[in-house]
């Protein structure tokens, strides 16, 4: 391994992240476990320098104290303790080691190196996923999001062909984003890429149906059956990649004891469809997996899109699906999509869309009467999408996305602009 590494055990602190981060920051690789790491676990990791038990308030984890294993202070390396009051406590929020005790520990008891980069961090787990791997295969479902994206490159590198990656087009997707999919992993990086076109089958079963939950069980149990039949085709495959990455594990703030385990996440495939899990992402934040993408040479409009749901289009596509409209909420996103970029909002807006609801409204078209949809544009701003603001979008740049939409998209005469933060709205409509 390149890297030198500082393991944090949780031990029921609001602050792992911040801390793990703070490391990063130093150029030192870090990595966090739960409290009750077994000796064995942690004699796995390689070129551990240093431990550091980054305790709360009291050290309880969800309820219940925790306790050091004894045997930890005989791991043969530096172990510090940084129990501090957790920000809720308001007493002191000077929460965690300051950055002279931090650098004293890493560099001066663990005499860490300072070679945490993503080129190392990548020839690292290229290593660990052929040693994981062996000559087996991998099955990776690639939807062509951030993560997804970045797994499946990371994989490519380390085990090329015994790497097979399937997309799903729900028929849900933005305009192009499947054929980019295509183009970047089958005929420039050369995949084994299965493209399986399943429109027809989502939109059927979707037909009529109103109801917002009802329509996300039905795309999420869909997507994995499709999966699975896929699956179901090939021959000797053992693992599956997943692009989960650190936050999909652990909330900030979340105690040990509530962490989702990561093969939770497999998401419903059948008990008999066995896999085990590659999972090269998972101890990175999201900016750092973007950074990740770059160094593997993946475009940067893949690297640096915008979150987009799983449900897709689907739920922007408002009530019951009908093709007219969702062709018009893709043609539409399409536009503000282009319209941002030329207007350099791309890069500063968290995330824009539209959406387009299931009633018609009067206009007038060619001095006649009409009756249409309408599209709404949403532009929001966010930290962590848990609350958002609605970005104020420069009049002449929605009156030019406002023309081209009227003029271009069919079925539509009218666009609004969705002014709600949330809370009370929430980002998306369904
Ligand atoms: P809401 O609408 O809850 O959205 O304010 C918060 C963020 O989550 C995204 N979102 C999803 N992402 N699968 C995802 O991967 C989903 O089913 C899903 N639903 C919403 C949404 O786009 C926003 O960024």
């Amino acid at each position: 391994m390149r890297q030198d590494m500082i393991v944090i055990l949780d031990m029921g602190s609001t602050e792992n992240t911040v801390l793990a981060r703070a490391i990063r920051d130093l150029g030192v690789y870090s990595e966090i476990h739960p409290h009750d790491i077994t000796m064995e676990e942690l004699a796995r990791l390689e070129n551990v320098k240093g431990i550091i038990l980054n305790g709360g308030e009291n050290r309880i984890v969800d309820g219940q104290p925790v306790e050091v294993r004894p045997e930890l202070y005989h791991c043969g390396c530096p172990v510090m303790a940084a129990d501090h009051p957790t920000a809720k406590c308001e007493q002191k929020l000077d929460a965690l080691p300051d950055e002279e005790t931090l650098k004293e520990f890493v560099f001066g008891k663990c005499k860490a190196e300072a070679n945490w980069n993503m080129k190392n961090f990548i020839e690292d787990q290229v290593e660990l996923i052929r040693r994981q791997v062996g000559d087996k295969k991998v099955l990776l479902a690639l939807s062509g999001g951030v993560d997804s994206s970045v797994v499946a490159a990371m994989l490519l590198k380390a085990i090329g062909n015994q790497l097979t990656c399937v997309h799903v087009n729900h028929g849900l997707m933005r305009k192009h984003e499947s054929e980019d999919v295509v183009e970047v992993f089958k005929n420039q990086l050369h995949a084994n890429l299965i493209y399986v076109d399943a429109t027809e089958r989502f939109l059927g079963k979707l037909d009529g149906v109103a109801d917002p939950e009802q329509k996300r069980k039905i795309i999420g149990g869909e997507f994995i059956r499709v999966f699975e039949e896929e699956a179901r085709k090939l021959d000797g495959i053992e693992f599956l990649g997943q692009g989960t990455i650190y936050p999909d594990i652990i909330e900030s703030g979340t105690k040990t004891a509530k962490m989702v385990k990561s093969h939770h996440n497999v998401g419903g495939l059948p008990e008999d469809l066995q896999f085990e899990l590659v999972e090269p992402l998972k101890q990175l934040f999201k900016d750092e997996v973007r950074a990740c993408g770059i160094e593997l040479g993946l475009p940067a409009d893949m690297v640096y899109r915008q979150p987009f749901p799983g449900p897709g289009l689907g739920v922007r596509c408002l009530g019951a699906i009908t093709r007219d409209r969702l062709e018009a909420v893709r043609e539409s996103d399409a536009i503000l999509r282009e319209e941002f970029a030329a207007a350099g909002l791309d890069e500063k807006v968290w995330q824009y869309f539209t959406v387009v609801p299931d009633f018609k409204s009067v206009g007038m078209k060619n001095h006649e009467r009409s009756f249409d949809y309408m599209v709404i544009i949403r532009a929001i701003n966010t930290i962590d999408a848990m609350t958002a603001t609605v970005e104020k979008v420069d009049w002449d740049v929605l009156e030019k996305i406002t023309d081209r939409i009227l003029a271009e998209v069919g079925n539509v005469n009218r666009v609004c602009y969705d002014m709600s933060p949330k809370p009370p709205a929430t980002i998306e409509f369904e």
